[in-house]
């Protein structure tokens, strides 16, 4: 992969650079509740500018139908970009459009333009390769060289992830570069022990993850709503816990799997349990109980991991010298929930271990609770991106900026 710098050698200045990023950031409305991706490709943004490239920004946000929706625009990033690079950023109303065109064409040197989001044109996510192609086409009228630096996205094959480099010259930018060399020490001489805690609500988004890591890790911690279809799966009532029955085979599958492999699996032994899913407007009180996880209620639903828990969990971090977390453990959004989440990333920062945080859902976690990012050694803006890694999946993205 030609690296950021390499290409800067070669010489970008005057040049059009097309910047893939993932701006893909949470919003309340027009509001963004947190910024982490803008902050986190800003660097790479900023050295193209300072080395006299017009820079073209582009990403996608959320998942509009392939057609404008103002719920789903990008001016919010664009507006917090201009904040993080102290200068004016030109905004495209459109992707490839008179809108698209006439900013680029205004772009003097050093100037930076985001476009609108990519997903607006049906092009950009087709399953199509002709479509998707003549989109990448129609981008690539308005650059001269690509730089992917949308980690994030790097698992979609759409058309200005893996289309749109092989079209122009192109290089890698310094957050993928980042990323990656992160993502290797997870996969290639990763030290041990190596402890993987897994949350989130579906235990399906998981799966491929599991079957790679019971060849590698030495411990998976299981909580959020996955863990309800563990608990099940070793014959427990879940009441109206989030369950995925249909996963039961699996499951059970890969819990004699670790059994045999010595693969430690730790499951939740107690949990915070209600009738009522918590008002995460309001954040009025939920009063949760704490039961056994073996002795949820029929009418209850577990809704985070449980006191005795959070310091089990705490003692297989303990000692680890690798971590990696994806996924709360928790209903982290409404304060009653948030302490099993927070004893886990608690957990990360007592160890003396290399600590990797991935994906959206737990990188928003840990920022929205107040723990200092700096101090993981990774938090990756890649939810599903790094866990394909991890599968050892081929990533579009990546496969696209190799040759
Ligand atoms: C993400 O949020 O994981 C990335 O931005 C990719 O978004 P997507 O899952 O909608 O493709």
């Amino acid at each position: 992969m030609k690296t950021i710098d390499e290409l800067i050698a070669d010489g970008v200045g005057g040049k059009r650079v097309f910047v893939r990023a993932d701006l893909n950031v949470p919003l309340d409305g027009a509001t963004i509740t947190d910024d982490g991706r803008i902050r986190a490709v800003q660097p790479t943004i900023a050295k193209l500018a300072q080395n006299g490239a017009k820079v073209i920004v582009a990403s996608h946000l959320g998942r509009p139908k392939g057609a404008p929706d103002p719920a789903f625009s990008l001016a919010p990033a664009a507006a917090r970009l201009s904040e993080l690079l102290g200068r004016d950023v030109a905004f495209a109303a459109d992707t490839v459009g008179d809108s698209a065109r006439a900013t680029v064409a205004a772009l003097g040197d050093g100037e930076v333009a985001v476009l609108e989001n990519l997903r607006f044109n049906p092009g950009e996510t087709s399953k199509d390769d002709a479509e998707r192609g003549a989109f990448a086409d129609e981008l690539a009228q308005l650059a001269d060289l690509y730089v992917g630096d949308g980690f994030g996205a790097v698992h979609r094959k759409h058309a200005s992830v893996y289309d749109l480099p092989a079209r122009l010259p192109h290089a890698a930018g310094d957050l993928i570069a980042t990323e990656v060399a992160v993502l290797k020490r997870l996969t290639e001489d990763v030290a041990r022990p190596y402890a993987v805690v897994l949350g989130g609500a579906k235990v399906s988004d998981k799966l491929g993850v599991i079957d790679h890591l019971l060849e590698r890790a030495d411990r998976i911690l299981i909580g959020g709503g996955m863990a309800y279809t563990f608990l099940a799966a070793q014959g427990h009532e879940v009441g109206i816990s989030l369950l995925q029955k249909d996963q039961i085979p699996a499951v059970q599958g890969y819990l004699e799997r670790a059994a045999a492999k010595g693969v430690e699996f730790v499951l939740p032994v107690d949990v915070l349990v209600s009738a009522d899913f918590p008002d995460l407007k309001t954040k009025a009180p939920a009063h949760p109980d704490t039961v056994a996880a073996d002795a949820i209620p029929a009418d209850k639903e577990g809704l985070d991991i449980g006191p005795e828990t959070r310091k089990l969990y705490a003692s297989k971090l303990a000692d680890a010298a690798t971590i990696f977390w994806n996924g709360p453990m928790g209903v982290f959004e409404h304060p009653d929930y948030a302490g099993g989440t927070k004893a886990v990333a608690q957990g990360l920062l007592d160890s003396s271990a290399f600590t990797v945080v991935g994906g959206g859902d737990s990188a928003a976690a840990v920022r929205q609770l107040g723990f200092d990012e700096n101090a993981f050694g990774h938090i990756s803006t890649g939810g599903g991106a790094s866990l394909e890694y991890l599968e050892g999946k081929t990533l579009p993205g990546l496969a696209a900026l190799e040759d």
